[in-house]
C-alpha cells in the first residue's frame, strides 16, 4: 500500500469514528462559547490555552466552575453564569477536564531547578511513599516528624522517609477531603519532654458515616520506639457541640515564643456559629501546653464562651506563624468564593467572618454585602479569585539573605507559594514560585536554613536550597 492510499484509509477511518461518536454535551457549549478566545482546541488564542498542567486561577474541577460561572474579575473572562445553565457550565467543564492529554498528577515532573527573581532554587524530592502530607516539624537540622492527612505520623530522618511508621495513633474521622490527621507540633522543650502535639478530625460514633457528630481534637502524646504512648486529651467539644456533615475542620497548630499553645478550628460550613462564643467553630484558640486556659485569655471570664476562644469570626486558618522579628503573630484564613485573608492575630478579635467578607458563597450570592464594619478586624491583604491560602512561614535562613523576613504564603488551589515582601504590616509586593507542582500544604525552614515545601497531589517533600 502507498502512502497516499494508507492516507486515504485513515482519513476515512478518522471521520467515520467522528460520525459515530456522540459529540460530547460540553463540546457543543464549547464551541458556541469559548472557542472565540480558548480557542477551537482550547490551544489558547486571546485567552489562555485550557489544556495545560498549569492553570492561572485552580487546576481543580470546582475552581474551574467557578472561574466559568463567576468570571475572573481584572480580564476578560465574563460570569457565565448569567448565559449559561448550571448544567451546560458542568458539562463544558468535564468536556476541559476529559480533553486534558496529559499525565496524570503523580506524575508531573518537578523540575530540578526553579528560577525566582532572587535565586536560582535547587529541588531535591524527599520522602517519596508519604500520604498527604500535611505538616512538619524539625527536632533538629536531620531529624524531622511530619503529619499525613490520610491518618499516619512519620520520621523523616537524614532526608530519608523512615519507613517504620509510628504505631497507635488514635483513629482519624474523615467524612471530607479536609478532615482526617492534620498539623502536628512540638514542645518548646520537646528535648527533655517529649511531648507532640497533633490535631484530628474525630467522632465518637463506631459507625464513622457522613451523618456522625464530629469535632476537631487537639491530644499530646510522647512517641517511644515508634509507638504514640501517654496519650492526653487537651481539647475536645462535648457532643451537643459536635457538627454532622463536618468540613473545613481547622486546623494548625503553633507555640508562640511565650509558650503559649494555638490551635484553630473552621468553621465547618456552620458560618453563623464563628460569632458564637459558645460554639468552638470559627475560631483560634490559645491553651498553655498541659491544656489548661492562660489567666489573661479575653473570654475566660464571660458567660457561655469556651474559655479556650482567643480571637472569633475566622472562617478557616489554615496558616499561622510569628515574626521572628517582631513578634506579630500572623495567619492566612480560606475565604468563600474569593476573599482569601492574611490577618495578625490579636487578642480577643472579631475577623467578621460571616457578617463581612470580600468573598461569595458557592451559591453566588454574596454572603455579605459588607466588606467591613466597625468592631471588625479588616485583612491585611485578601485574594479573589481565591488561591485557597494555606501555610505561612517568615524566611529567617542564613542561606536566603536576599529573603530576610520575607512571608512564604502556599496555595491549595492554585498549587504556588507566594512570596510577600511585608513593610510595617503592609505587603509591598509579592512574587509567586513553584507554580502548577502541587498542593502547597506546609512550608518550613529547617535548622539549617532550607525550605521544606510539603506538596499534595503529588504527595511529596521538596527541599529547597539556592544554588
Ligand atoms: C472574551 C474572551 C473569553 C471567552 C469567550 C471565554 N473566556 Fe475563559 N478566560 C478568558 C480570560 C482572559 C481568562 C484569564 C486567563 C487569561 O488571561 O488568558 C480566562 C480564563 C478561563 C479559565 C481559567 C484558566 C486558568 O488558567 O485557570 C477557565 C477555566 C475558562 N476561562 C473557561 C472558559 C469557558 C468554559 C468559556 C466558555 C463558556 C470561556 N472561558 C470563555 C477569556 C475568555
Amino acid at each position: 500500500m502507498n502512502k497516499f492510499s494508507t492516507f486515504c484509509i485513515t482519513i476515512l477511518i478518522v471521520s467515520l469514528s467522528c460520525k459515530d461518536a456522540p459529540r460530547h454535551p460540553g463540546e457543543i457549549t464549547y464551541q458556541t462559547y469559548c472557542t472565540g478566545c480558548h480557542g477551537a482546541k482550547m490551544q489558547g488564542g486571546l485567552a489562555a490555552p485550557l489544556i495545560k498542567t498549569e492553570w492561572l486561577y485552580g487546576r481543580e474541577r470546582n475552581s474551574m466552575v467557578s472561574n466559568t460561572r463567576f468570571g475572573i474579575p481584572g480580564t476578560e473572562m465574563i460570569a457565565w453564569g448569567l448565559t449559561l445553565s448550571n448544567e451546560q457550565i458542568n458539562d463544558v467543564i468535564d468536556y476541559i477536564v476529559e480533553s486534558q492529554d496529559l499525565p496524570p498528577q503523580a506524575d508531573r515532573p518537578i523540575p530540578e531547578r526553579i528560577k525566582t527573581e532572587d535565586y536560582t532554587l535547587k529541588v531535591e524530592k524527599l520522602a517519596q511513599g508519604i500520604s498527604k502530607p500535611w505538616g512538619i516539624e524539625f527536632v533538629d537540622a536531620n531529624t524531622a516528624l511530619i503529619s499525613e492527612g490520610t491518618g499516619g505520623l512519620r520520621w523523616l530522618i537524614n532526608n530519608e522517609l523512615d519507613p517504620e511508621p509510628i504505631r497507635g495513633l488514635p483513629e482519624t474521622y474523615s467524612p471530607s477531603r479536609s478532615a482526617g490527621m492534620m498539623d502536628l507540633a512540638l514542645d518548646p522543650d520537646y528535648v527533655s519532654n517529649g511531648w507532640v502535639y497533633l490535631s484530628y478530625s474525630f467522632t465518637e460514633d463506631s459507625l464513622k458515616t457522613a451523618q456522625s457528630a464530629g469535632m476537631t481534637k487537639i491530644v499530646r502524646a510522647r512517641i517511644k520506639d515508634h509507638e504514640w504512648v501517654d496519650q492526653q486529651t487537651l481539647f475536645e467539644a462535648p457532643d451537643s457541640l459536635r457538627i454532622k456533615n463536618g468540613n473545613r475542620w481547622g486546623c494548625r497548630l503553633f507555640f508562640d515564643r511565650d509558650g503559649y499553645f494555638y490551635f484553630t478550628i473552621g468553621d465547618m460550613a456552620q458560618g453563623d456559629f464563628s460569632q458564637d462564643l459558645g460554639k468552638p467553630v470559627g475560631k483560634v484558640f490559645r491553651i498553655n501546653a498541659n491544656g489548661s486556659i492562660p489567666e489573661d485569655n479575653p473570654f475566660r471570664d464571660v458567660p457561655g464562651a469556651l474559655p479556650a476562644i482567643y480571637s472569633l469570626g475566622n472562617r478557616n486558618v489554615q496558616g499561622i506563624t510569628q515574626d521572628p522579628t517582631t513578634g506579630t503573630i500572623w495567619m492566612t484564613e480560606h475565604g468563600p468564593m474569593g476573599g482569601d485573608e492574611l490577618n495578625i492575630l490579636k487578642k480577643g478579635t472579631n475577623y467578621g467572618w460571616p457578617v463581612v467578607t470580600y468573598g461569595i458563597d458557592y451559591s453566588g450570592k454574596a454572603v455579605s454585602d459588607k466588606t467591613a464594619l466597625e468592631g471588625m478586624e479588616p485583612p491585611i491583604t485578601y485574594w479573589t479569585p481565591s488561591i485557597a491560602v494555606c501555610p505561612i512561614e517568615f524566611c529567617s535562613s542564613p542561606l536566603f539573605p536576599k529573603w530576610s523576613n520575607n512571608l512564604f504564603v502556599g496555595a491549595l488551589a492554585h498549587e504556588e507559594i507566594r512570596r510577600l515582601v511585608v513593610e510595617n504590616e503592609t505587603v509591598t509586593s509579592q512574587e509567586v514560585f513553584l507554580k502548577g507542582f502541587g498542593r502547597v500544604r506546609d512550608i518550613k525552614i529547617s535548622p539549617d536554613g532550607a525550605i521544606y515545601v510539603l506538596l499534595n497531589e503529588p504527595d511529596v517533600v521538596l527541599r529547597l536550597t539556592p544554588e
